[in-house]
């Protein structure tokens, strides 16, 4: 939520600054603005887009070699102009950007306005940047000491950089719960909220921990400081981001192109830790903490949105193949509960941004009440990363479009291998099972691919038979349940049409009464187990004349004939189905909010990461 970038170097400020916004624009989207300094530091804000700031900027004084940037989701004020960042202190000689919320910011205002400050914008950034000057001001401090102080004193999350005009040959950082990166170049440093925007300039990057302040400074070195004053050294580790990752390739948007990526990012997935010829399976992050994990008394997975679907299927997997207890949790609602959690337990948390606010919050109660915590994350080096026990990447790749795909067939193979590799371990399934399930395993990336291939067609075809309807319910059962969520989440994310996800049986229960011929049905019907359950409930529809879209598996011919439209997707195991039935459904989202002229990539009020409550 809202990117940040800065930089301080040799080279022209401006492009690099743009560049990096576009590239964080998938953390929000309600504004865009830049300060530059050459002798005076300048700034050019902007609602709306990137673009909308690089038109806005066209032919202004843009030169210079340091300068920061933002792209705003909003929190405090509305979007427009003026509550864009970057916000400027009262006598102008600070100018800061800032991702998070400062909480006491009413409280600050108040005491700031007493001193004279006066406010033009409705954001806490705002209050913060005055509350700096103030304190700078009063005891004569120098910028980074102005920052720390004044951090000791404010509630709630932050990732800031500020540029002191007075004292121009640095750019101060510092973090609280929102993440921040700083790339060491030659000669120059990028500081981001994450490497996305760096990647292209070095590979060498620094990620702050909570509660640190930055100094990076033109020509010479990075400085690292805690707020309660103690020199840290910076740990610099290496990235291996490839600049093509971060790239359309020629698709149209982002979402589009995760799509088609998944049979390589499961594959990537499952790289060296999986075998079936030679039948062995390796999690590294499970083997580090074996003895707790083997156990544990139960497992609690807790995570957001998408990540949150990918934990019921991780419920289903972990129950029926290793036997082990499973809860899953909201992580908005675990962290405001006092849930009974102790050291016999695992928490896992699921995340792609491993940044999502909630979740980790819920990670921390649960340390503290001595969980194991084991964290399932795609974006390297985040926060939920560095503050897990234990953990493994999915190693998707960067994921830019807001609405998760690939990241969700990610989890889900790592929770596949996870809950095939406990299973086996702890003798709740066979040998003969336990093979089974590798070599499938193995074959998922080529089917997805024969699915890709052979399905789209068909997708985009019924995509336009449905999209002008108001409402949509997605229905299956067991793995297929959560398959039905995710569906309705996709479509309604991205084409704002109302989705409901189901499971089957639970329809008679109430949603029954909303099926007519204008209400598309979409029932996920891959199942082996309780197959004749689900025909029965695509019966029901078809008696109220329910528009029925069915995914079935290749050669089914009794759902075939009674829906309307249908899609197959290759056979598997019942246990790895949903990395195949979600794959269509992602894609007929996609169709229809395409079709509705929708900006597939950045919907309407939604952010990437959502690092703030
Ligand atoms: O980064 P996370 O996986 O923790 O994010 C959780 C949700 O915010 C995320 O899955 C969200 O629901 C997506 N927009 C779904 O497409």
């Amino acid at each position: 939520m809202c990117g940040i970038i800065g930089y301080i170097g040799k080279k022209q400020a401006y492009p690099i600054l743009i560049n990096g916004l576009k590239r964080l624009e998938y953390r929000g989207y309600d504004s865009a603005g830049v300060a530059v300094f050459n002798g005076d530091v300048h700034v050019y804000k902007r609602k709306g887009k990137v673009q909308d700031l690089i038109d806005f900027a066209k032919g202004k004084n843009i030169r210079g070699t340091m300068g920061i940037g933002h792209t705003r989701w909003a929190t405090h004020g509305k979007p427009d102009d003026v509550n864009a960042h970057p916000h400027t202190s009262g006598n102008g000689r600070l100018t800061l950007i800032h991702n998070g919320i400062i909480e006491n910011y009413a409280l600050l205002q108040e005491a700031l306005k007493k001193e004279g400050h006066t406010f033009e914008s409705e954001t806490d950034t705002e209050v913060l940047v005055h509350f700096i000057e103030e304190l700078q001001k009063r005891d004569n401090l120098p910028i980074e000491e102005a920052v720390r102080v004044a951090l000791s004193k404010v509630v709630g999350a932050y990732a800031i950089v500020v540029i002191d005009r007075d004292d121009p040959g640095k750019l101060v950082a510092a973090r609280k719960a929102s993440p921040l990166v700083i790339g060491i170049g030659e000669d120059e440093f990028f500081i981001a909220s994450d490497p996305t925007p760096i990647a292209e300039f070095t590979q060498k990057v620094v990620f702050l921990n909570d509660e640190e302040i930055a100094v990076v400074t033109r020509g010479g070195d990075l400085q690292i400081k805690t707020i309660d004053n103690e020199i840290q050294t910076p740990f610099i580790q290496e990235l291996d981001v490839k600049i093509e990752a971060m790239e359309k390739g020629g698709y149209e948007y982002f979402m589009l192109k995760e799509i088609y990526e998944q049979p390589k990012t499961v594959a990537d997935c499952m790289r060296g830790r999986i075998n079936a010829t030679e039948g062995w399976i390796k999690v590294g992050g499970v083997d580090t903490c074996k003895d707790r994990i083997f156990d544990a008394n139960r497992f609690i997975i807790a995570a957001c949105g998408t990540s949150w679907h990918a934990g019921l299927i991780g419920e289903y997997l972990f129950e029926e193949l290793a036997r082990i207890p499973v809860e899953v949790e909201y992580a908005s609602e675990l962290r405001y509960r006092n849930p009974i959690i102790n050291e016999k337990d695992v928490v896992i948390a699921l995340s792609q941004s491993g940044e999502t606010a909630d979740t980790l919050a819920a990670l921390e109660l649960a340390k503290a009440k001595g969980a194991l915590c084991y964290g399932i994350v795609n974006n390297v080096g985040s926060s939920i990363a560095r503050m897990t026990h234990a953990g493994s990447y999915i190693h998707a790749g960067p994921e830019i479009g807001v609405a998760s795909t690939k990241a969700f067939t990610g989890q889900l193979t790592l929770l596949s291998m996870m809950a095939i590799h406990l299973g086996y371990e702890r003798g709740t399934i066979p040998r003969s099972y336990y093979l089974q399930l590798l070599e499938e395993l193995e074959n998922i990336p080529g089917k997805i691919e024969t699915l890709l291939e052979k399905a789209s067609d068909q997708i985009e075809y019924i995509a336009g038979e449905i999209k002008d309807a108001s409402n949509a319910l997605y229905l299956g059962r067991g793995y297929n349940f959560p398959i039905a969520l995710e569906g309705a989440l996709k479509l309604k994310e991205i084409s704002y049409i109302h989705a409901e996800g189901y499971p089957a049986a639970e329809m008679k229960h109430g949603p029954i009464a909303l099926i007519d011929e204008n209400m598309p049905v979409i029932v996920i019907a891959t199942n082996k187990s309780a197959y004749e359950k689900i025909v029965s409930n695509v019966q029901e529809v078809k008696a109220r004349k329910g528009k029925i879209i069915s995914i079935v598996k290749e050669g089914d011919t009794v759902i075939r004939n009674l829906s309307d439209y249908t899609i197959e997707i290759p056979d598997t195991d019942e246990p790895l189905t949903p990395l195949l039935s979600v794959v269509p459904l992602q894609l007929l989202s996609y169709q229809i909010a395409l079709m509705r002229g929708c900006n597939v990539d950045q919907p309407r009020n939604l952010a990437k990461s959502v690092t703030v409550e």
